[in-house]
């Protein structure tokens, strides 16, 4: 599949080179056409990797992974161009974390809404399916670095059928089908977009991001 990766940081990288490996084509993409970030996530994947600003990136991807940073997604998206993310799904794994004030970061969209949301709002062509944001990137593609896969994965969605499409890609990372908790629809965005400030800092009391969150009971 072609595959549009939206954000040049840690964890488009990290999406991006598990993307390729499982056979996809990327194309890896910034605010503009030639960030160094992006030049050498092609040179490390070289013919399956490709780089562009967000609108060429929206333009080719058959599905789009929203990897910016919260607080800018809507800009970015908005960069990407509705015309190009119209239909197709958007996998939303940014958090609205907003750190303009320092640590702790307070979140920019909370309690009655959410990025996933307004990002729903803002495209209602497309289909925004959020998932993976409650965990360090390396888990994301790699559950099996911890209790052998053995922990969640929360999706949420207002459109069922995407949903579906994406839960195929995240067994394609790893994520055994009883381990992937659908919390309805996209309001349940909300609670993980909400579990950011405990993340945070669980990470801080154990300084390692390699946990997650198992459902027992
Ligand atoms: N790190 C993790 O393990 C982890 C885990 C769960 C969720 N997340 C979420 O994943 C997302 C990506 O995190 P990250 O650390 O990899 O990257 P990041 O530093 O949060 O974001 C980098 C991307 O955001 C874009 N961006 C920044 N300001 C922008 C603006 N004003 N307009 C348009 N685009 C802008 C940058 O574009 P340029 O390339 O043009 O500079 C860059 O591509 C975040 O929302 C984060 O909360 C991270």
């Amino acid at each position: 599949m072609k595959i549009a990766v939206l954000g040049t940081g840690t964890v488009g990288s990290t999406i991006g080179s598990r993307l390729i490996e499982l056979g996809h084509t990327v194309m890896m993409c910034s605010r503009t056409a030639n960030n160094e970030k992006a030049k050498a996530f092609v040179a490390k994947h070289s013919s399956n990797a490709l780089a562009g600003t967000f609108a060429d990136a929206a333009a080719y991807g058959e599905i789009i992974f929203n990897c910016t940073a919260g607080v800018a997604s809507l800009e970015a998206l908005n960069l990407a161009g509705e015309k190009n993310l119209n239909g197709k799904i958007i996998v939303d794994i940014a958090n609205p974390l907003d750190f303009s004030k320092g640590m702790p970061p307070s979140l920019s969209v909370v309690n009655t809404n959410s990025l996933g949301e307004e990002i729903q709002k803002a495209f209602p062509e497309a289909k925004v399916v959020k998932t993976l944001n409650t965990m360090w990137c390396g888990l994301m593609v790699n559950p099996g670095l911890i209790n052998n896969g053995d922990h969640n994965v929360f999706i949420s969605s207002d459109h069922p059928e995407a949903k579906e499409e994406v839960k195929k890609i995240l067994e394609s990372f790893g994520w055994k089908p009883e381990n992937i908790t659908d919390l309805g629809n996209l309001s349940s965005a909300r609670g993980t977009e909400m579990f950011l400030p405990l993340w945070l800092q669980i990470y801080g009391a154990k300084k390692s991001g390699t946990f997650n969150i198992k459902i027992v009971g």
